[in-house]
């Protein structure tokens, strides 16, 4: 622990799964505020069709017909269900190419949270960083973050540039109960600015920190972080994609803040920072969209003109009208207190769960998914043998469930095409908002469960084909035989 995050945020712990007794409901189990208004059916599989269906996907899951999954913790990106309102808001959808309306409650709705100037609507999230970093990217420059995400990490080594993760060293930890181990390590964040001054030409910080276990980010380390941005007149942003599940944390974990309205505590989030780039499939509780804001009309100037390059005219991005209107009321739902409750606790039953039957996950959990540490559940697979890998292929063949690994195989590969180990070697659990119910999660635990009792005897994996960046993707794998 560095001397700086022991001072910060007051509470030793992160609370587990405990009742809030302010919350409405005051019964330990988790009811869904909401009800089902349709239905989409599920193709049950058998384990054997399930197996034939690896070998055609080359044992990488990205690489299987969702059809084939049972139940697909793949993403939160995109895959949670809409609300009646949403499906409503799209009728509204005006298609007009420039000015729509469609475009004005779009934009209201975004700076009714994040007041910045300039919001430029994009496809997806990493569009937004693509239009970013190669306007402020490029050879030579440094761009620090908590923790890049894979699509952050490779956008910003297209331009030339460095990605740099500086999260404290309790984010390295899945054991530690530190409240916000998505803070980045301001020491190393103001080395870094003191050293290499000249070549940040941005701070980013991932809310929550997705690539280290959806860990929240607290108040204090973005003040904290805006000081060191002051001190060396550089500016902050925001990777934002879960915003509101970070503030429902900053909410229940930092003294001062359970009293207060989430949106209040994301309006204080946006007003540390200088902009952000957005996935609006993560808490814009929609399926396709994001945005790239900013107060600098200079910076959002040139923003601009990568964009009607590569995404379209200013006032609708890559997207449809309608997808501006579910976003807009997205906007309104994912900040309201009784989903948040029901979407930090649930995802904390399937961990909690987890962690009840000694399989070892990162802790506290994250907002948005539960990450099995791989490592520590297949201590006799090498980390280059892909042991997040091989769990992912065994619950996905044990239960038809699709999870992602994070750790070597996503992270591995270097840009100078050598391969090191990747700090952790999780599996990702990625909950889709207002998707699936407990009983789909009770089967999700019994899975999970059957298969770390014979996680010993399952293989390692090597690669046969791979492309030469984000291979996860696309990579094919083969099980390494005992015998080889
Ligand atoms: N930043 C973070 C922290 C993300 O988690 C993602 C996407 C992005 C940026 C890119 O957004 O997908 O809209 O282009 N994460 C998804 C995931 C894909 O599964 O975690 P996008």
């Amino acid at each position: 622990m560095t001397a700086r995050s022991q001072q910060s945020d007051q509470r030793p712990e992160a609370p587990s799964n405990a009742l809030n007794k302010d919350g409405p409901v005051t019964y330990k189990t988790i009811i869904e505020p909401f009800r089902i208004h349709s239905v989409e059916p599920m193709r049950m599989n058998s384990e054997a069709e399930r197996r034939a269906a690896l070998e055609v996907a080359g044992f990488n899951l990205f690489a299987l017909r969702a059809d084939d999954v049972l139940i697909d913790l793949l993403t939160d990106s995109g895959t949670g269900a809409m609300s009646r309102d949403q499906w409503a808001a799209i009728q509204h959808g005006d298609e007009s190419y420039a000015g729509s309306p469609s475009w004005f409650r779009f934009l209201a709705a975004v700076q009714d949270l994040f007041p910045f100037d300039h919001v430029i609507p994009t496809h997806q999230g990493r569009a937004a960083e693509k239009i970013l970093f190669s306007v402020i990217g490029g050879t030579g420059k440094i761009i620090p973050n908590n923790t890049h995400f894979d699509t952050t990490r490779a956008n910003v080594e297209a331009t030339g540039a460095t990605a740099l993760d500086l999260v404290i060293e309790e984010g390295h930890d899945p054991t530690s109960l530190y409240p916000f181990k998505g803070n980045m390590d301001l020491e190393r964040l103001e080395a870094l600015l003191f050293e290499h001054h000249e070549q940040v030409p941005v701070v980013f910080v991932t809310v929550t920190n997705n690539s280290g276990g959806g860990q929240p980010v607290s108040l204090e380390n973005l003040r904290g972080i805006r000081a060191v941005c002051d001190r060396y007149d550089k500016p902050l942003f925001l990777d934002g994609c879960r915003f509101a599940e970070n503030a429902w944390f900053i909410k229940e974990r930092e003294v001062g803040n359970a009293d207060r309205q989430v949106r209040d505590i994301v309006r204080e989030m946006a007003s540390l920072a200088d902009g952000m780039t957005m996935s609006a499939k993560k808490d814009g509780l929609a399926n396709i969209g994001g945005w790239l804001a900013m107060g600098d009309a200079e910076l959002a100037q040139r923003c601009r003109e990568v964009l009607i390059l590569t995404e379209g005219f200013p006032t609708y991005g890559g997207l449809a009208g309608r997808d501006l209107e579910a976003i807009a009321q997205g906007l309104s739902e994912v900040v309201d207190h009784d989903y948040l409750r029901y979407r930090i606790e649930s995802t904390a039953y399937l961990g909690e769960a987890l962690v009840a039957s000694g399989i070892p996950v990162v802790r506290p959990i994250g907002g948005h998914a539960v990450y099995i540490d791989a490592r520590a559940l297949l201590t006799h697979i090498d980390p280059l043998a892909y042991p997040g890998q091989s769990l992912a292929v065994a619950l996905y063949e044990a239960g038809g469930i699709r999870s992602c690994e994070i750790g070597s195989v996503m992270f591995g590969l270097q840009p100078d095409g050598t391969e090191v180990p990747a700090a952790l070697e999780l599996v990702r659990l990625a909950i889709p908002r207002r998707t699936y119910t407990q009983s789909h999660i009770d089967y999700v635990i019994e899975v999970c469960q059957d298969v770390a009792s014979r996680a010993q005897r399952l293989p390692g994996y090597r690669i046969t084909e791979s492309p030469r960046a984000l291979r996860h993707f696309t990579a094919r794998f083969a099980p390494i035989s005992s015998t080889n």
